[in-house]
């Protein structure tokens, strides 16, 4: 099983707590070029069709609705899982004085514990890649929304951050690949995913770059992907990528580094 699919890896590891994911968002808050912002973008495309029973799948540390938090009608009622424990806990601290707005619940994709039809929205940001059997996810997606409810799941698609991928080949890293998460659910292959499940289906892309003036957050970047194992048998190839990213900052000031991040909206059949 990939590495992006384990779900021990997942939980006990990688998402074990905000740590990683935070050095992630990090270098996209601090260094994207399209300044309206991708929570932001989000929210509205949401906002504007989605109904008020509301299920967050995959809610990592919440950053949607930390950077949305003026603008949730008071009349929804919103779930806010994800698989690892530790993550929910780091959504409810994220939220702070906030959280009572929000209920918390430790729930896998594949299996959500909610009533059929008890859902007007569904949410799997950045996630449906890391689920091992995407097909299952979606049917229960698609058992828990009522008839005409909605699903607005991210993802990224093949060309996202390609020269990071490219330096981390080149210098033998092997922590940063998009390509199976493209092809297990990307921007690229997830409508036909979806056709099954959903009556329309509709992509919105976001259009963005990274220009990166500092070597910290983007090695912060590349160790986030890496497990502690990884991280030790790698760190001659971690000192070359780091001497790299210093010399291209001293000729250039800075590196670009390519976005393909988008958002899928799909619709259930009406009853
Ligand atoms: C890339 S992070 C995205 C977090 C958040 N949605 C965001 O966009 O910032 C993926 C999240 O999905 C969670 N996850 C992975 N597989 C899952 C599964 N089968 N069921 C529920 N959550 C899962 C991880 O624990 C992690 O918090």
């Amino acid at each position: 099983m990939l590495k992006a699919n384990d779900p021990h890896y997942l939980i006990s590891d990688q998402y074990r707590d905000a740590g990683n994911l935070n050095a992630r968002i990090e270098i996209h808050r601090r260094f994207s070029t399209n300044g309206y912002g991708w929570n932001r973008w989000l929210f509205d495309i949401i906002a504007a069709a989605a109904g008020p029973r509301v299920l967050e799948l995959g809610c990592g540390s919440a950053s949607l609705w930390i950077a949305n938090l003026a603008r949730v009608p008071a009349s929804w009622q919103i779930t806010l899982s994800d698989f690892s424990p530790g993550m929910v806990a780091a959504a409810k601290r994220g939220l702070d004085g906030h959280a009572g707005r929000f209920r918390f619940q430790v729930v896998d994709a594949q299996e959500i514990p909610f009533d059929d039809g008890s859902c007007d929205t569904v949410i799997a940001n950045h996630m449906l890649y890391h689920v091992p059997d995407p097909n299952k996810a979606l049917s229960e997606i698609h058992r828990v929304l009522r008839p005409d409810g909605r699903l607005y799941t991210s993802t990224v698609g093949r060309e996202h951050l390609t020269e990071l991928v490219e330096w981390n080949r080149r210098f033998g890293l092997n922590a940063i690949s998009n390509e199976d998460i493209a092809e297990r659910f990307g921007l690229e292959t997830g409508a036909a995913r979806l056709a099954p499940w959903f009556t329309t289906v509709t992509r919105h892309v976001y259009e963005d770059a990274l220009i990166v003036a500092e070597a910290g957050p983007l090695i912060a970047y590349v160790l986030s992907s890496m497990s502690a194992d990884q991280v030790a048998a790698a760190a001659d190839q971690l000192g070359a990528f780091a001497r790299f990213v210093d010399d291209e900052l001293a000729a250039h000031g800075s590196l670009k580094i390519t976005k393909a991040s988008g958002l899928f909206e799909a619709t259930k059949e009406s009853s």
